[in-house]
């Protein structure tokens, strides 16, 4: 057991090659949210040569199963999103996305890679690991409900049930051979907010004879400011964004309905809901004491993503001692959102950052941008972390 260190990196070596064609084959063939049928036919097709087991969930997902030693003695989670972006990409590399207006640009076929490379890894070391390693390869994490949530709901959180769940995610500021953690909260709860205000409209001439609901609509846009700034715990990070205003069509004419949608971000789901409650009260009291209407929906999404601190501190020892302390840094909060939280709501998690940028090489766009893309050289390293912590978190 002493040397499964050195086994795992040298079959990652010796496997990265092969890997960094399986990415490229995700790459070029991307798929949006909920429609990865052909992902989910190329994962199954990879488990199978491996020799891997597995399952079939949510439609595309595919949920597999490495035993070890004493399988039951503990089991670990692995999880990796499948989907991409409605993006058209403008990389010119002969892995180009084949898909018209879609691309992997968060990375997602890097992290289905990095974990199809640890499970062959794990599955060749089996004898020299104790436990049970799950594997997820979730469907859609780009889009309501979350993957996430359907996986849970449809049971891949039991038999067998993990004790913990890792998850990577690609970072572009961050130089490859490097990783970062973070303990307890790492990215926001994200909550889209729709206003429909409805008043009577009429002449612009005559102010008097209607109900301005583009003032109505102003003042709710400032009162709403107030929610965080006013209500919030300042040390803990919270965003609310109107974004769009939707209402009238001329110099002359005060326009009867008018929409409005936003977002709110939140870290902490006590304040993230009596938050909820606010904006409503808020934005209902001001549009009646005007004399409007207001009908407000918010679409609930996916809930913070907050790391197990001893889980994290575990990995992130486990990690030093792979890489060397000198390659792992402390990952910044984020108000973005991840359909981890999910995972993370129901058993300790850990969601942690595998660099991917490199200056030097010009690689350096963020994800989501139709000109992002790796440092390759990332790959052996997001299958060794990932082969690592499945063989030895979790205790
Ligand atoms: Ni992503």
């Amino acid at each position: 057991m002493n040397n499964l260190k050195e086994k795992i990196k040298n079959l990652a070596a010796a496997y990265s090659d092969n890997f960094i064609d399986v990415r490229h084959h995700l790459h070029a063939n991307p798929e949006l949210s909920y429609e990865e049928v052909q992902t989910s036919g190329y994962i199954r097709q990879r488990l199978d040569e491996f020799g891997i087991p597995y399952k079939v969930m949510a439609k595309t997902g595919v949920i597999g199963s490495i035993q070890g030693k004493n399988p039951g003695k503990r089991v670990i989670a692995l999880r990796a999103d499948i989907d991409a972006l409605p993006i058209e990409e403008k990389n010119d590399v002969p892995y180009r996305s084949k898909n018209q207006g879609v691309m992997h640009a968060c990375g997602h076929d890097v992290h289905t890679t990095c974990l199809l490379g640890a499970a062959k890894i794990l599955n060749e070391l089996r004898n020299e690991w104790e436990g049970t390693v799950k594997l997820i390869f979730q469907p859609g994490e780009e889009r309501n409900p979350g993957g996430a949530s359907i996986l849970i709901k449809e049971g891949v959180l039991k038999n067998p049930a993990p004790s913990a769940i890792f998850a990577l995610h690609v970072h572009p500021g961050l130089p490859v051979g490097r990783f970062s953690f973070r303990p307890g909260k790492v990215m926001a709860s994200a909550d889209e907010l729709y206003f429909t205000i409805k008043g009577k409209g009429g002449h612009a001439a005559t102010p008097h004879l209607t109900t301005d609901i583009i003032l109505v609509a102003s003042h709710i846009v400032v009162a709403l400011q107030q929610v965080i700034s006013r209500n919030n715990n300042p040390l803990t990070p919270s965003v609310l964004s109107i974004c769009s205003i939707q209402g009238g069509h001329t110099t002359n004419v005060i326009p009867s309905e008018l929409k409005m949608m936003g977002t709110f971000r939140a870290l902490d789901e006590t304040w993230r809901f009596r938050a909820h409650e606010l904006i409503k009260k808020i934005a209902t009291s001001t549009a009646e004491s005007m004399g409007a209407t207001i009908d407000i929906h918010i679409d609930v999404g996916y809930p913070a993503v907050i790391n197990n601190e001893k889980l994290n501190d575990e990995a992130r020892k486990l990690a030093e001692e792979l890489m060397g302390a000198e390659n792992i840094e402390t990952t910044e909060m984020r108000m973005g959102a991840e359909d981890f939280g999910y995972y993370s709501q129901e058993i300790p998690g850990c969601f942690y950052r595998l660099g991917v940028g490199n200056v030097e090489k010009g690689i350096t766009a963020t994800v989501h941008t139709p000109i992002f893309n790796i440092d390759e050289s990332a790959i052996k390293y997001g299958m060794e972390m990932m082969a690592w912590l499945g063989a030895k978190a979790g205790y």
